[in-house]
């Protein structure tokens, strides 16, 4: 059995169902483009793929913002889109317009694909994950990740990023049987993906499921609820300590469901998910994480304070992470998340 290596911290205390004061907090894409010390990095490796497998850089830009910021977590530098490599798809990320997937679009396509290849190919990021714990105080765990099944295989499907996730969608009503083979081996490989980052020194996971909106029910059941918990399960039989967030983006009123049925610690919950909705629906169950808006963020000044002041107050006397509603965007001033760390630990 795996254990969490850090388990005296507070995010994992929060995760765990204990109200903390002030409430731990970190920031989806914490690292990136909005820190000139990042595109420094990047600028010296030629694609993003390679700094994602580079583990002394990647590492390197896991740390920048915890050297900046006083935050309670860092999350390790890498990409959902890890996973379909690892498989074997082709993917590049195309400078100024995102990932671009060569499309799997049938049976024939996913035999292609190769989970027995996958687990070595993902090797850099358990060592990036290794230097990370190295490099961060006692206390403060580093998060591994995931993207859920159905996010990555909206992207395998398409090519890359779509609005509506047209393909996926199409493929999952017109051969749900096929579909689900592909959502089978993302569940597969996932898991095994989490386990391993457990077992380098991850001290909580979060399962992106950032085109989790917009479904209809049935279908969110099926390619979103029922895969998470199938992850879920197969981490906790091996590491039952670990806490798990899961972030179901845009599900609305699903996400109470989702809650309920996926087994995870902890909900992210986005930009448009109502302060009392999260309190009195999901926070009554299990941990909540959220959810300032990334652009109000970018903004800053006296919107900010006053959005912060609002989150706080309704959710922070019980178990709670700040965070924001969606990751941060490349344009953000680093003196507003700053000032935000400040608002949320003077709380
Ligand atoms: O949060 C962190 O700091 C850890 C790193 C992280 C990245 N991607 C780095 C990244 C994490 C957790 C992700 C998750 C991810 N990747 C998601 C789920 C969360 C979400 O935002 O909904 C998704 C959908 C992706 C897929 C992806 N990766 C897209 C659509 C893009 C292009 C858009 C963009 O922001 O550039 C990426 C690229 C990417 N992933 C970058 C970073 C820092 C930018 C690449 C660069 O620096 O050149």
């Amino acid at each position: 059995m795996l254990r969490t290596p850090s388990a005296a911290n507070r995010l994992v205390s929060a995760l765990k169902g204990n109200s903390v004061a002030p409430p731990p907090i970190w920031l989806m894409r914490q690292a990136g483009r909005y820190l000139p010390e990042y595109r420094e990095v990047r600028r010296e490796v030629g694609s993003f793929l390679d700094l994602c497998f580079t583990p002394r850089l990647a590492a390197e830009v896991t740390l920048q913002p915890l050297r900046r910021f006083d935050l309670d977590a860092a999350i390790v530098f890498s990409d959902i889109l890890i996973v379909p490599y690892a498989l074997g798809q082709k993917v590049e990320f195309v400078e100024g317009e995102g990932p671009r997937l060569e499309p799997v679009r049938n049976g024939k396509d996913l035999a292609q694909l190769d989970r027995t290849k996958a687990e070595k190919r993902l090797d850099p990021v358990y060592e990036t994950l290794q230097l990370v714990v190295a490099g961060l105080p006692a206390g403060v765990p580093v998060i591994g990740f995931c993207g859920a099944p159905w996010t990555v295989a909206t992207y395998m499907v398409e090519g890359g990023g779509s609005k509506d996730q047209t393909e996926a969608r199409l493929w999952a009503y017109r051969d749900p049987d096929g579909f689900q083979r592909l959502i089978d081996l993302l569940v597969e490989t996932s898991s095994g993906y989490l386990l391993h980052q457990v077992e380098a020194g991850a001290g909580a996971l979060q399962i992106f499921d950032s085109w989790a909106g917009g479904l209809p029910e049935n279908e969110f059941a099926r390619w979103c609820i029922a895969p998470t918990r199938a992850i879920v399960a197969a981490v906790k039989k091996q590491a039952p300590d670990i806490p798990i967030i899961g972030f179901p983006r845009s599900c609305g009123a699903l996400a109470e469901i989702y809650a309920r049925e996926t087994g995870i610690d902890a909900i992210g919950c986005d930009t448009g998910m109502p302060l009392a909705y999260m309190r009195d629906r999901l926070q009554s169950r299990i941990a909540v994480q959220g959810n300032l808006d990334p652009l109000l963020l970018m903004a800053g000044g006296k919107a900010l304070e006053a959005r912060v002041g609002e989150i706080l107050g309704a959710l922070s006397s019980r178990p709670f992470v700040f965070n924001l509603g969606h990751g941060i965007v490349p344009e953000t001033p680093p003196e507003h998340v700053a000032r935000l760390v400040e608002l949320v630990k003077g709380a």
